[in-house]
Parts: C-alpha cells; structure tokens; sequence
C-alpha cells in the first residue's frame, strides 16, 4: 500500500528512521520487498532521475505497481531523490508519488528557499510533501561531485530559517555523511552534537540522512577477492549509530552504495565460480535472496524492524 511519506514520518519521529532505498530494476524491487516482508517494516522507495532514465519512468512505476500488487501487506512511500525543478514537476503531475525532493543546496540560501518554495507550493496543492537539502554534503551524487574541502555541515540557525521560509515537510541535513563508497577520510563518524543542535531549534521535524550507506570492510574485501578493485579506502557510517540519531529527529536514512555493493559481490562471485556459466537468472535469484537479508539487518539497526502492525493502526 503506498502512503504518504509524512504519515510515515508523523508515526517515526523519535521512535525509529525510515528506511529509503533506491531501486534501478525488478530484482531489486523484489529483494527490497522480501527484505521488508522478512523485517515487517514500513519503507520508502526512492528514484533517482538516473534510475528514472535507466528504466524509464513508465517501466519503473509499473515495477512498483506490480510489487505492490505482490505483497499485499506492505507499507511503503514512493519519492523522488535528489529531483531538479522540473523533474519534481514531472513527479507531482504523475500523480504516482508520495513526496518530491527538491536538491537546490548548490544554490545560495535565498535562491535554495525561493526554488524549494516554489516546489512546495505546487506539491503541497497536489498532497505530496518535500524534501529539501541544506548544507553541502561531500562524495558523489548524480552528476555532481563534491569534495570534502567543500563539503559543509548545516547550520541550526540557518536550518530553522530555510524550513520556515520554504515550507518544506522535510530537511536532508549535512552531518557529516557523503554519498558513494568513500566517507569520512578524515575519519570522523556522525555529528551527533550537530543533529542535536537542529533539532532544538526545530523540535519534532523530521531530519533526513542521505549518504548512509555503511560501506562493510567484509563486503568490499569480497568484492576485491572476485576481481574487484575497489580501494581501501572505502568507508561508511557506523550502523550502530542510527539508534542513537533516531531520537535526535533523524527520520529517513537513505541508503544506495551498500545494495549496489551486495549485487557487484553476488554476480562477481557468482561468475568467478562459475565461469562456464552464462545465464544471469542463478546470481539474480541470489543477489534477490541476499538483498532481502540486507534490508532485514538495515530494519534493525534503523529499528524499524516490526513497526508494520503499529504503522497500518496508525494509518487507520
Ligand atoms: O544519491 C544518489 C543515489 O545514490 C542515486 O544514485 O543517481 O546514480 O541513481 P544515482
Ligand atoms: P549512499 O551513497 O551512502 O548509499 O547514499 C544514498 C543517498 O543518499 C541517496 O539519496
Ligand atoms: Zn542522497
């Protein structure tokens, strides 16, 4: 059942994050709603304007209608990440989506506000919400790549003033994270002191967490034993450390690099033991299969793992 995201966010707050995977294809959609099923967990499926463009919006949407359609009991809403101006349009029209998010944090504040404002206003008439984005995040997203000499965190005071004058449902916060596999190289974790700081000037909104893929040692030593060349310093967010932003307002962790990083380690193993083999159905069963049992672990550390029953009462 596809629901708003601000629902899910109203229930969430301070009590677990919810968990917002992006999806290119069917096995991963497949995996996600194993995983979720397994987890008993509500979710959030985000698409990327890549993903938009790799599957096409049409093929992607019905992908999900049809996963919704499999597995009756799931709960989940459909954003868009990381969405330009007019791709949030796009989503807004379609009517196919539960919450936009608007990526202007390139922009100056009076132009990040003005653009989100603009985008708030359209989404708000049409019922969905908005993810905006204050402060510069480092690592790598779609075609823009920050490094982490200028990457920034959000101010509090800054955060309090932007989510006023735009309107926006929702803030992805600089914290500390990046995107892609390559975090914190000057390793430091998360800025708890700073996610604290936000939510005292903004008690009860929700804070999202983009970049927060944990990048296992485990899994990219097995990705380099099967001919991967994947550096060593790959690095990502402590999984234990959700639990301790949930009650700090962190509500929507997003989470891409590690799914990627279990379907590069599933097929190169897979083809390395197998060399004979040409047929990609065997690895797609395994990486489905694998994939779920990623999403069960991510439920708990995000401790959203059995919330489903207490989510579908609320939604009542
Ligand atoms: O932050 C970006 C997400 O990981 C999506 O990545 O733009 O390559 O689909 P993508
Ligand atoms: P990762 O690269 O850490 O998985 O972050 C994904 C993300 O923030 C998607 O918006
Ligand atoms: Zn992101």
């Amino acid at each position: 059942m596809i629901v708003t995201t601000s629902e899910l966010f109203k229930i969430a707050y301070g009590k677990f994050a919810v968990g917002a995977y992006n999806i290119n294809n069917m096995e991963q959609a497949i995996g996600l709603f194993e995983g979720h099923k397994k987890a008993q967990a509500p979710f959030i499926i985000q698409l990327s304007k890549g993903a938009r463009k790799y599957a096409g919006v049409k093929m992607l949407e019905n992908i999900i209608r049809a996963v919704d359609e499999i597995y009756q009991d799931a709960i989940f809403a459909v954003h868009l990440d990381h969405g330009d101006e007019q791709t949030c349009y796009d989503c807004i029209d379609s009517g196919f989506y539960s919450s936009v998010m608007i990526d202007a944090s390139h922009e100056q504040l009076a132009g990040n506000i003005a653009t989100t404002r603009r985008i708030v206003d359209k989404a708000h008439a049409k019922g969905l919400s908005v993810e905006a984005e204050l402060g510069k995040l480092g690592g790598v997203e779609e075609d823009i790549k920050v490094d982490e000499k200028h990457a920034s965190l959000t101010d509090p005071e800054e955060a309090k003033e932007f989510v006023e004058r735009s309107g926006c449902d929702s803030l992805a916060v600089a914290v500390g994270t990046s995107h892609g596999a390559y975090k914190f190289s000057g390793g430091q974790g998360l800025h708890f002191d700073r996610i604290a700081a936000i939510q005292k000037l903004l008690p009860g909104y929700p804070m999202v967490m983009h970049g927060s893929s944990s990048v296992p040692v485990e899994e990219v030593e097995r990705v380099n034993a099967a001919g991967g060349k994947l550096s060593s310093a790959a690095k990502g967010v402590d999984v234990n450390e959700f639990a301790r932003a949930v009650p700090l307002g962190v509500t929507k962790v997003n989470i891409d690099t590690d799914g990627r990083l279990v379907w590069t380690r599933v097929h190169r193993e897979y083809f390395r033991d197998q060399p004979e083999n040409f047929d990609f159905r065997p690895p797609g069963k395994v990486f489905m299969a694998a994939y779920a049992d990623f999403i069960l672990h991510k439920s708990e550390k995000l401790l959203s793992k059995d919330r489903l029953e207490e989510v579908r009462k609320a939604l009542q």
